[in-house]
């Protein structure tokens, strides 16, 4: 067997991620807990309820299992809705709840890393007509001040939004997040806010802390033709890169939006990111049916043969991570891996899964481009979201109803890569030997058994 080490720079943050309404338990003053209380919504009728219970204190015991297994960083949400309850009305305790798990993490040598709005908003917010409305860009604003000036003494890495392209697809294109609109026309008008948002929460965050690092999660989908030689699968395969992936990369770079039809100038957002966050999660296939042109947009299918997980939700495809990289490293700053990760309810993917990511992520620090962290998607199973409970992505399985936790085999694999910084043959081949040769491929003497 070859033996060998990928190695990552000095100073490399490895963690994990996770966002209030998935992990806290008992939002009910936000979005995303009306959403579930209607019918139909989230698959099986599945609600939040307690989630991993971390609002009633669980995140102590969470963070010790972070920390037991090496890992450095933690990245994490506050949810605006307990912040600010009502408009303009603040909640201090909720505010000194945060500051107390913050200071846990720095107590257990974890390095916070904190996102502003992850999908959840104040119902309050949502009724005035949340990211619909231009004032959302102040109302935010408002939120970010209040809380950055609360918890900066803590918090220097700092996310505005998590995966806007994600938000509008999922809530005004496709209707499966509130506000369940399947309404195109509202697409630029909220692709508009909230780039001017995120950028008003730069300028705000560097004015109360000018040593912040201040960065938004970017969602990287990997989207290939089903059949490379048919020009309509390649022309959407390329729409559907640009209206996904670009919009919002490319806004920050140029100060131009180009969303369908819509042009704007927003000069006023070039230079609002001192990181790229960037999640990556899969590749698909673009199949078009001509017989049916209203499913363009439709989530496609995977490659050939993939290495798909449990529920069909996410195909195993490293190459895509690569894709993701290089496209990322374009706008040549330093980058964190916001989060990557896969459901797999019995651990029976998520090792190779986990080897075949870092692999991809060690050839692109090694070719020294600025990558500064990782963070695994996700510490313990928590609330999917429309697929409720069905989908577990967790280093550790949860049992919502009790509370229990279960390591999972792959967390042990984790623990080895963060404690040693890097990846080697040795760990590989203890979990994951089904691509060892692929991760580690064998040199010459080693096939002849030297
Ligand atoms: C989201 C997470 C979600 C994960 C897996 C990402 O798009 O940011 O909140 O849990 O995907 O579904």
């Amino acid at each position: 067997m070859t033996r060998a080490r990928y190695q990552f720079p000095k100073d490399f943050l490895w963690g994990t991620a996770t966002a209030s309404h998935q992990v806290e338990g008992g939002n009910t003053n936000n979005d995303w807990w009306h959403w579930e209380q209607q019918a139909d919504r989230i698959l099986h009728g599945h609600r939040s309820n307690e989630a991993c219970g971390w609002w009633q204190g669980k995140w102590t015991e969470d963070l010790d299992r972070a920390q037991e297994t090496y890992q450095n960083s933690h990245r994490l949400s506050i949810e605006w809705s307990r912040i600010e309850p009502h408009p303009a009305v603040w909640d201090e305790t909720a505010l000194e709840r945060y500051r107390g798990m913050l200071q846990g993490m720095l107590d257990r040598g974890i390095e916070p890393m904190v996102t502003l709005v992850h999908f959840s908003h104040p119902q309050w917010f949502i009724e005035k007509g949340g990211w619909l409305l231009d004032q959302s860009v102040e109302l935010f604003e408002r939120y970010v001040r209040k809380s950055v000036v609360a918890l900066g003494d803590l918090v220097k890495k700092w996310v505005t939004i998590n995966e806007p392209n994600v938000y509008i697809y999922s809530g005004f294109v496709e209707g499966a997040f509130p506000p369940g609109l399947t309404d195109l026309r509202k697409v630029p008008i909220v692709t508009r806010n909230l780039l001017k948002a995120h950028a008003v929460a730069y300028e705000a965050i560097h004015e109360i802390l000018p040593e912040a690092q201040v960065g938004l999660a970017h969602h990287y989908r990997s989207f290939v033709p089903a059949d490379s030689g048919n020009i309509l699968d390649r022309t959407v395969t390329s729409f559907r890169h640009r209206a996904f992936n670009n919009v919002f990369p490319e806004a920050l770079r140029t100060g131009k939006m180009k969303m369908l039809h819509w042009r704007e100038s927003l000069p006023e957002i070039v230079g609002t990111q001192d990181f790229f966050g960037l999640n990556y999660y899969t590749r698909e296939t673009v199949d078009v049916d001509i017989s049916k042109p209203g499913q363009i947009l439709r989530t496609g299918d995977y490659p050939e043969g993939a290495d798909v997980s449990p529920t069909g939700f996410i195909a195993n495809v490293p190459e895509g991570f690569w894709e993701a990289l290089q496209w990322a490293h374009d706008d040549d700053l330093p980058i964190y891996i916001t989060e990557n990760g896969v459901e797999d309810t019995d651990d029976h993917i998520r090792s190779r899964f986990l080897a075949g990511h870092i692999r991809e992520l060690w050839r692109a620090a090694n070719f020294n481009w600025k990558i500064k962290g990782y963070y695994h998607w996700t510490l313990v199973d928590n609330f999917e979201w429309e697929r409720g409970w069905t989908q577990r992505f967790g280093l550790w399985g949860l049992d919502p109803k009790t509370q229990a936790r279960k390591k999972r085999p792959t967390a042990d694999f984790y623990a080895e890569i963060c404690k040693m910084n890097g990846l080697s043959s040795e760990v590989v081949a203890q979990y994951a030997p089904e691509i060892l040769d692929q991760i580690f491929p064998p040199r010459r003497s080693d096939d002849l058994g030297a």
